[in-house]
């Protein structure tokens, strides 16, 4: 159903191509505002775009590895010159590597490896932030989402230490950027999600995750449309007072 809720809004989205990403850009789409879609698989970004156009919805799309900075400018610079000042980044995109379905352990993980979480979870967390907020500044409004994790709070085996780290490290990156920002009206949120039924979690096997809905109070995975509901409050008008906080959307799976 469309709405009107951010008819007045621009919205970038990374890792818009597939799984949550995929699904937020279509929530925020369906509520009116214009969505700008990023992802490195371009074929299925741009079938996620013409998905998107389908529905009535004003979308464009650029492939861009968001770990490469110059990769990043090029597509803001193509978003910009098409719908001009982008008050909204949902910093969704990033990798959680699988061998055979099983994360490295510490002692086996290659440091390529570990460059290479580094690069895409927390250097392209950054890269888009650092490009847009000189524009929020400028404009006095801005909200930016980021992705975190359970994993950032928690040990979680499914995962390598990387993924933990870059997720932590992108925690503590959201509340310094909120008190920075805070002073020009610019609100710096995250997301922490728990086990959400995607690709990524679907490369892992049913048991892994069956243990995961045993350990979930609400008792199954949480879907992407979930995610993209607490995402909305983040990004919304009813959310202005609202910044530093990182919201866990994990069925109660972690407490804190
Ligand atoms: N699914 C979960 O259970 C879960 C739990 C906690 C956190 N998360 C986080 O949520 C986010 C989305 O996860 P998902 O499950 O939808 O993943 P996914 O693998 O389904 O989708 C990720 C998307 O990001 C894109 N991408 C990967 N590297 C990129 C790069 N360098 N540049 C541009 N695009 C790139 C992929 O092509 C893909 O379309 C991730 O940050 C992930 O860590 C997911």
């Amino acid at each position: 159903m469309q709405s009107t809720k951010f008819k007045a809004r621009t919205v970038l989205v990374t890792g818009a191509a597939s799984g949550i990403g995929a699904k937020i850009a279509e929530h925020f789409g369906l509520l009116g505002a214009t969505v700008a879609i990023v992802d490195l698989n371009n074929v299925v970004l741009e079938a996620k775009k013409n998905e998107l156009l389908a529905k009535g919805i004003n979308a464009l799309a650029y492939c861009a590895d968001i770990s490469n900075y110059e990769s990043c400018k090029k597509a803001y610079d193509y978003f910009y010159n098409e719908i001009g000042f982008i008050d909204t980044l949902i910093n969704n995109a990033g990798i959680s590597p699988k061998h055979d379905g099983k994360p490295y352990k510490i002692w086996d993980l290659p440091p390529e490896e570990w460059n290479t979480v580094v690069n895409v979870n927390l250097n392209g967390t950054f890269n888009f932030i650092r490009i847009l907020v000189p524009e929020m500044i400028n404009n006095k409004f801005g909200k930016i989402i980021n992705t975190s994790s359970v994993a950032a709070h928690a040990f979680l085996p499914i995962v390598s230490c990387h993924y933990s780290a870059t997720k932590a490290a992108i925690t503590g990156l959201t509340r310094h950027l909120a008190g920075e920002l805070g002073p020009f009206n610019i609100n710096v949120n995250a997301v922490a999600p728990g086990r959400i039924e995607t690709p990524m979690v679907t490369a892992v096997g049913e048991e892994v995750n069956s243990t995961f809905i045993t350990d979930t109070p609400l008792g199954r995975l949480g879907t992407p449309q979930e995610v993209a509901d607490v995402i909305e409050f983040l990004a919304s008008d009813q959310s202005h007072f609202v910044t530093g906080q990182v919201i866990d959307v994990s069925g109660g799976w972690l407490m804190r």
